[in-house]
């Protein structure tokens, strides 16, 4: 069956009648209707228009348990009261101002206190640009210009970045290092040239890389678990030797928190002693505002004040550091306490059970993979150490669970990714184990292969 002709898709377009004309009306002037390209999917994404702890209701007034929680972001769901009440305290004296503000010292000393390895940070806008900033700073340190990267990374939108992570070469063996190729139109062949793939979960591809490439590399930067790219946990031994060949070749170890700082008190490098030399931090240090944030080891921060280097290391922005997302992101990390981490944690290793037991009993063809307070749903029975596992799942299938799931007032992301937030307690976990159930059900009577 073609998947326009399923009675899920179609009722989702039904039911969300107010979001297809505005969509329509949208492209005219936002091309595809939306400017963020992760939100696309087909046939089209709902508009949200408030959003009230875990819920969300949209334009025909769909009122769903947001487990996508703008990509992990939204961990206290929407507009908490404390910190819709430390921004409205903050707001009638100015936002961003024209000389420093004071407000950034006490969320910098926060996250030093927080995780072991962050000495001092320098914030700015978003986790791209964190990526960015981080990267230029293990160049201006070792004076080398490469960058290693994983397979299936994903590390936001700066050119460098955008190279490789889709479309793997398709070589199979398990020691893969590669150069990549461009993702998206627009990404020049140059940034490609300075960027070196390798497979993650793989000490063996690690290990021949730097032997290769180790020279020439300022950094390799790594997420403690595949997040954009499949909520894949990292395999401790694939850490460990990690640091220790990149600090046997000098080459910077950046390891991007901006998912994983939710998963510990310490942050996902925390669940490894991992101690990398750089950490980049977005997402919810943000309290649901713009943020990123580039923290690390002195020896490595001081590249943004140290001229012999070669100048001192450019960290800009208008914005960075204003006083309304540091106002929300302290208020918000502040909240997030020890007690609080375990809490939500322990919620995600009942939601993972939960799914784990229904897809064993409706969808055999489908696995849960996840840590903490994260899950994803993949339609594959490869097994998930890779991207190139995720990337196997079958593209119909995720979509109808998604559309599904939408229509049972349930959402997740699309490729079936879900994040936990505070104010969800056992209750919204049940209603999305009703949800996947029901979908499933239906899928099944209509024929949907779930056993492959
Ligand atoms: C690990 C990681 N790094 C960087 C980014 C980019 O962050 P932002 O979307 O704030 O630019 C993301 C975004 O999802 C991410 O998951």
């Amino acid at each position: 069956m073609n998947v326009t002709d399923s009675a899920i898709y179609r009722r989702y377009v039904e039911a969300n009648g107010n979001s297809r004309r505005h969509a329509e009306r949208a492209r005219a002037h936002v091309p595809t209707g939306t400017s963020r390209a992760l939100l696309r999917h087909a046939p089209f994404p709902f508009y949200t228009v408030k959003g009230e702890g875990a819920y969300t209701t949209d334009l025909d007034g769909n009122r769903r348990i947001d487990f996508h929680g703008n990509y992990t972001a939204m961990i206290h769901g929407h507009a908490h009261p404390e910190i819709t009440a430390a921004v409205m305290a903050r707001l009638p004296t100015g936002t961003a101002y024209s000389s420093p503000s004071v407000d950034e010292e006490a969320l910098a000393a926060l996250l030093c206190e927080r995780v072991p390895s962050v000495e001092q940070v320098v914030f700015n806008n978003s986790g791209s640009e964190a990526v960015m900033v981080a990267l230029r700073a293990a160049r201006a340190v070792t004076g080398r210009d490469r960058i290693g990267r994983f397979e299936g990374g994903y590390h936001g939108s700066s050119d460098f970045m955008l190279v490789g992570g889709h479309h793997l070469p398709s070589i199979d063996d398990p020691v893969r290092v590669s150069f990549p190729h461009p993702d998206f139109a627009g990404v020049p062949r140059a940034a490609c040239d300075d960027v070196v793939l390798m497979r993650y979960n793989s000490p063996e591809a690690l290990v021949e890389a730097v032997r290769r490439h180790g020279h020439e590399l300022a950094a390799i930067i790594v997420e403690p678990m595949l997040g954009a790219g499949g909520i894949i946990p990292a395999e401790p031994e694939f850490l460990m030797v990690l640091r220790e060949e990149t600090r046997r070749a000098g080459i910077a170890l950046i390891c991007d928190e901006v998912i994983t700082l939710r998963q510990a008190y310490g942050g996902g490098q925390s669940l490894y002693q991992l101690d990398p030399d750089l950490t980049t931090m977005a997402k919810i240090i943000g309290g649901g505002f713009p943020i990123g944030a580039v923290g690390g080891k002195r020896e490595f921060m001081r590249c943004f004040n140290e001229p012999e280097l070669g100048g001192t290391t450019a960290n800009l922005g208008t914005f960075s550091a204003n006083a309304i997302s540091v106002t929300a992101g302290l208020t918000a990390m502040r909240l997030l306490d020890a007690a609080s981490i375990e809490s939500l944690n322990s919620l995600g290793e009942a939601t993972r059970e939960t799914l784990r037991i229904i897809l064993q009993k409706h969808a055999p063809a489908a696995q849960v993979s996840g840590s903490g307070s994260l899950f994803q749903i993949h339609w594959t029975r490869a097994a998930l150490r890779d991207a190139r596992a995720v990337e196997s799942a079958d593209q119909t299938l995720k979509l109808l669970t998604c559309l599904g799931l939408s229509n049972r007032s349930i959402h997740i992301s699309v490729r079936g990714m879900g994040a936990l937030s505070t104010p969800m307690t056992a209750s919204h976990v049940e209603a999305l184990g009703s949800a996947l159930e029901g979908t499933l059900s239906e899928m099944a009577s209509e024929g949907w292969n779930l056993g492959l």
